[in-house]
């Protein structure tokens, strides 16, 4: 694990390791939630989110297992951790599953709206030959494309997803079935990004991307609405009242451009008020991008290579909109290494007595890995303020998305540990 060194704002704490890793943020506030958020993330729109997709094939429609950890919570010095596992969202296998489609199914009724469409019949195909002159495209390092790719074959419509050159065969493979075609850019994700938007002007294509920039907001704000559906399940699930202490103290969120922390904190903060939890944001050291948002205090570039293990958080730039609300509810930003990341990939699979096992990429794992680090020093702790008492909430928002690189780092298949999940879930 890291050797680190702390750092509050303008003064860096020395522990006499090696770099800083975590900045407490000064624009974050704990007030109520601000009703000007309410346009870009709004609980009463998650209901409709849910009914939108209650029809799409790759998709469960259960809520997403909210495991306990407890012997890893006893080891990290915690009350509890609980982990929400998004694994088995979807076959696309990642939390994504609920961002791209939203998006697209609000596009296609903005585009088409004389035609009176049935938001929930779009992905199942109904309308697919009033669609097919309709082409959609987006950057990905991965995940969001595959979610898109599948959502756009399910209405009927074209879609061509754009790969930073670091996306591995295995994810371009994962997206191409859904019947996406690939472009490829010999650079990184923003390449990929602006690459997306250049041929969406030129041919006059829509882009669905996750990530925001200059006069493009509406569509990611409407991905990120569709996050919501997991703080959602988590809420109900723990049976949670807005009138009380957020029953998790603090949690744990990888970030990629920010905004699958934004929407679930965004969603904490409107549901608990000043009450909500502590907020804290894991990215790879090497793409850095909210770090350095919350340092300079407003969205900003990463400073460094912009490629990881955690392909998904290999992001070079912060989106504009998502910091609009990580600025006021995201507390602390760290950065973690791949190494980290792997390491947390392990232990999940290996489960323990108490706690099951668990397949998650190195992207699902990062915040998690976040949470290790921190409990390996008192300063961090005591600065974030976790102690025996806290109660931790993680996001494990992938499983085995690329599943030759994952056997590849842990050793074992992800089937192998699905079957050792499904002999400790029946042990007596
Ligand atoms: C598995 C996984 N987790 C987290 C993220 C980060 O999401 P965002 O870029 O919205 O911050 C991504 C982004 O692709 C991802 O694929």
């Amino acid at each position: 694990m890291s050797q680190f060194l702390a750092q509050t704002q303008d003064k860096p704490i020395d522990h006499g390791l090696a770099r800083p890793i975590v900045i407490a943020n000064p624009l974050a506030c704990r007030s109520v939630y601000p009703p000007e958020h309410k346009a870009l993330m709004a609980i009463e729109r998650v209901a409709e989110c849910e009914q939108w997709l209650s029809t799409w094939e790759h998709l469960r429609h259960t809520p997403t297992p909210l495991w306990s950890l407890p012997d890893l919570a006893h080891a990290l010095g915690v009350t509890e951790i609980r982990l929400k596992d998004e694994s088995t969202r979807s076959s696309i296998k990642s939390f994504k599953a609920l961002g791209a489609p939203i998006a697209l199914i609000r596009l296609i009724l903005r585009l088409y709206s004389t035609q009176k469409f049935d938001p929930a019949a779009l992905l199942t195909g109904r309308y697919r030959d009033d669609l097919h002159a309709l082409t959609v495209i987006s950057a990905t390092d991965g995940n969001h494309g595959r979610a898109l790719a599948a959502a756009a074959q399910s209405a009927g419509c074209r879609c061509l997803i754009v790969l930073p050159e670091h996306v591995s065969a295995e994810r371009e493979q994962a997206i191409a079935i859904y019947g996406a075609e690939i472009i490829r850019v010999a650079d990184n994700y923003d390449a990929a990004v602006a690459e997306a938007a250049r041929l969406a002007a030129a041919h006059g294509w829509h882009v669905v991307s996750d990530t925001s920039y200059p006069e493009y907001e509406i569509i990611p704000r409407d991905v990120m609405q569709g996050y919501g559906i997991i703080v959602q399940e988590i809420l109900d699930e723990i049976q949670a009242s807005p009138d009380t202490q957020s029953a998790f103290t603090h949690v744990f969120l990888q970030g990629g451009v920010g905004a699958l922390p934004a929407g679930i904190l965004a969603h904490f903060w409107e549901f608990y008020g000043a009450q909500r939890p502590v907020g804290i944001i894991v990215e790879p050291v090497q793409a850095d991008c909210l770090y350095q948002s919350a340092r300079v205090g407003h969205a900003a570039h990463a400073t460094g290579s912009v490629t990881s293990i955690m392909a998904g958080l290999a992001c070079g730039d912060a989106s504009p909109l998502a910091w609009k609300l990580l600025r006021g509810c995201a507390d602390f930003f760290m950065t973690i290494e791949d190494s980290d990341a792997v390491a947390c990939v392990r232990q999940l699979a290996r489960g323990s007595q108490r706690d099951v096992p668990i397949v998650a990429g190195e992207s699902g794992a990062a915040g998690l890995a976040g949470l290790q680090i921190i409990c390996e020093s008192a300063v961090l702790r005591a600065q974030i303020g976790l102690d025996s008492r806290s109660r931790v909430l993680v996001i494990s928002s992938e499983g085995a998305t690329a599943p030759q690189g994952y056997q590849a780092q842990i050793g074992e298949s992800a089937a192998s540990v699905l079957a050792r999940q499904t002999a400790w879930l029946a042990k007596p």
